[in-house]
């Protein structure tokens, strides 16, 4: 029997149906309030559902990550990202020759065009790297526009698999001008992570090698990010993407709201707090200034929308994490001595556990990729790597069914009407 909800308003009484999840919380179709003149009201969307998806479940009270029905815990331990990829994609795992094919059309399509680096040339080598990538992605729309139908099953295919590809091409692009150093192609020879890290470290024309800990790591990281549900990022794509524009510009707009420090820009966060904390004496003083209402200063790194009691990505990356520092032989570097003291503070102090504040990903991945000689100023650039398969799944996802372009209402409480006056009279 249909679960029915009722909403008394103005001696009117509305009935609304209760759409039933396949897990995780039923939610209320509220979507015929409008035409009765009601509009629900939830900045940040707390408690709204802005569409239905098959791709990825979160139960954040019990720590549960699961792309279409797979554990992360178990992605990250047995798969590698392609797989992933393929999965997000595709909602099933390949069998090894779809495995071996997909990841074929991916290494075809790696290398960007030449006119590419002309982009790269004109911005400063200060530039943020967020900034180029977002523009280097809003770019490839410029290439791939004209011929481009989003109603076209294969068409939209196509544009996943570029992107896919052409992603760690331009992250690895966006290091190099940074770092002053000619481009690096990509390697047909390599797999994904491995490519990333030789267009980012390698030299022109050469195969370096890269450590299989520090490849390994580098994939996890890609898969503990590829998908995350209608995350800020996701849903700007979502809603970018609904005014029917270009997947290119509508990924751009996504990378842009990842940059912020409360979503990806937070393993950059965590990076630039420890260099401001500076001294493992002054740990205790700044989660002083964390727990002060009247002081701005947060623990980045720590909290999360919808974990409230650990993040299974955070448990996973925490191991790849010391497999790198033991690797590089830096357990004892002053940054990361910090960082173990402040999650064992943290972890500690009633402030903390009453709200359920537990390091997240970005606190070891922070870590793992400052052990890897990764700028601070690339971590979100290398999330939004990771995030790209999840990104444009979504938009598949989106643009396979019917869909409404995304237009939330608002609670007017501004001026009422009044008559305009003359500049000398006010
Ligand atoms: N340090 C100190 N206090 C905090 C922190 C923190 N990092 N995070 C939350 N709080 C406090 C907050 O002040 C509030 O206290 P009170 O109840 O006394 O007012 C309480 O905890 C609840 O916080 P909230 O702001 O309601 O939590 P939220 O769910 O709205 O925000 C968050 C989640 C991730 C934006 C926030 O925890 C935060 O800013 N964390 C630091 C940034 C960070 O690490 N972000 C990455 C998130 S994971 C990456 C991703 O998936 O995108």
């Amino acid at each position: 029997m249909k679960q029915m909800a009722t909403l008394n308003i103005d001696g009117k009484s509305i009935e609304l149906p209760v759409l039933e999840a396949a897990s995780g919380a039923n939610v209320i179709d509220v979507r015929s309030l409008s035409g009765a003149g009601i509009f629900t009201y939830d900045p940040g969307f707390l408690s709204t559902a802005s569409c239905d998806s098959k791709i990825t479940y979160i139960d954040g009270d019990a720590g549960i990550l699961m792309h279409r029905g797979y554990p992360i815990e178990q992605l990250a331990g047995q798969s590698e990202h392609l797989e992933v990829c393929y999965l997000l994609l595709h909602g099933e795992l390949p069998k090894e020759n779809q495995l071996a094919a997909f990841k074929d059309d991916i290494n075809k399509r790696m290398p960007v065009d030449d006119e590419f680096a002309k982009l790269f040339d004109g911005f400063n080598s200060s530039a943020h790297p967020m900034s180029m990538l977002c523009a280097a992605v809003a770019g490839l729309a410029a290439q791939f526009h004209d011929g481009l139908d989003i109603y076209n099953e294969d068409h939209r295919t196509e544009s996943a698999l570029q992107l896919i590809a052409k992603m760690p091409t331009l992250a690895a692009m966006t290091y190099r001008k940074i770092t002053a150093q000619p481009f690096v192609a990509p390697n047909p020879e390599l797999d994904y992570a491995e490519n990333f890290l030789n267009m980012c470290f390698g030299d022109p024309g050469q195969t370096s090698k890269i450590s299989s800990t520090m490849a390994s790591a580098m994939d996890k990281i890609f898969i503990l990010h590829a998908d995350h549900e209608q995350n800020a990022s996701t849903s700007t794509v979502r809603l970018a993407g609904s005014t029917e524009a270009n997947p290119y510009a509508a990924i751009a707009a996504g990378i842009a709201a990842l940059w912020g420090p409360s979503h990806g820009g937070a393993n950059e966060a965590v990076l630039t707090m420890l260099e401001q904390i500076g001294d493992i004496s002054d740990v205790a003083k700044y989660v002083d200034k964390a727990k002060d209402k009247g002081d701005s200063f947060k623990l980045m790194g720590f909290g999360h929308r919808v974990y409230k009691n650990f993040d299974p990505r955070a448990l996973v990356m925490q191991d790849s994490c010391h497999a790198v520092l033991a690797e590089k032989n830096i357990e004892d570097e002053p940054l990361l001595k910090i960082a173990t003291r402040l999650e064992k503070i943290a972890r500690e102090e009633p402030y903390f556990i009453e709200r359920r504040l537990y390091p997240n990903i970005d606190f070891y991945s922070g870590i793992t990729l400052k052990a890897m000689s990764i700028p601070t100023s690339m971590y979100t650039v290398v999330f939004a790597l990771g995030r790209t398969p999840g990104w444009i799944s979504h938009w598949c996802e989106m643009l396979s069914e019917p869909f409404k372009i995304g237009r939330p209402r608002q609670l007017y409480l501004g001026s009422q009407q009044r008559n305009y006056t003359e500049i000398s009279s006010r």
